[in-house]
């Protein structure tokens, strides 16, 4: 790690009800991270530590025979998933002890990150590389780095674009970055390189 020699920071399950203020749709519309995602409906989608699973519910309604996981880590915000999900087609939840995501290798087409990568580390990020089909890809939005500080983690604890970048390298993933398209938050679009 480099702007990780970083310490992932804990989530407060106490700030659930944050994941679903109205200012968060504003700020990043679920329309505009599933454009980024580019379904075509068949795919088994990873929502990489879905909190309340506001993501997760809009994954879920742009899948007709696909799957999206909401994968957290949190007992709390799993037991918060269930009850959200439980009526979704397409959706159920995955809690994840000791960091190792108990799914085949290669077995998910997407994998969404949001405001998430700020709480993981090299082992998440080597279970994402792991999980994710060649020719699939990686949504990484999060807070940036140097950005306004209403909202959000504290600053030494967020990446800049670049620096989430060069994670995703040194992970094994080649990196788009597509711009700053949502508020204070950088987007990067990741693909696995070629496993020879
Ligand atoms: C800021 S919330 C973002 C939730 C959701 N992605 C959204 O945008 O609404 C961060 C979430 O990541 C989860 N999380 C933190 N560390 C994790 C880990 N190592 N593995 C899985 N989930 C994790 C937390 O429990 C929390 O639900």
């Amino acid at each position: 790690m480099t702007e990780a020699t970083r310490q992932p920071m804990g989530w407060d399950a106490s700030r659930a009800h944050t994941l679903d203020d109205p200012r968060r749709e504003h700020e990043v519309p679920a329309a505009s991270v599933i454009e980024l995602l580019a379904l075509g409906g068949g795919e088994t989608v990873l929502d990489f530590g879905a909190g309340t699973g506001r993501l997760t519910v809009a994954v879920d309604g742009a899948l007709d025979q696909g799957t999206v996981i909401a994968l957290d880590n949190d007992p709390e915000m799993c037991s918060l998933l269930e009850p959200r999900l439980a009526d979704r087609h397409a959706a159920r939840t995955l809690f994840v002890e000791g960091g190792v995501v108990p799914l085949p290798d290669a077995s998910v087409d997407r994998i969404l990150c949001v405001d998430v990568l700020h709480h993981i580390g090299e082992r998440e990020l080597g279970e994402m590389h792991r999980l994710i089909r060649a020719g699939g890809h990686m949504v990484m939005i999060d807070w940036v780095r140097g950005a306004s500080r209403e909202q959000g983690p504290p600053d030494e604890k967020r990446l800049s674009a670049e620096g989430a970048s060069e994670e995703l390298e040194a992970t094994g993933f080649s990196v788009a970055n597509a711009g700053c398209r949502f508020a204070n938050r950088y987007t990067l679009v990741a693909r696995p390189l070629r496993r020879d």
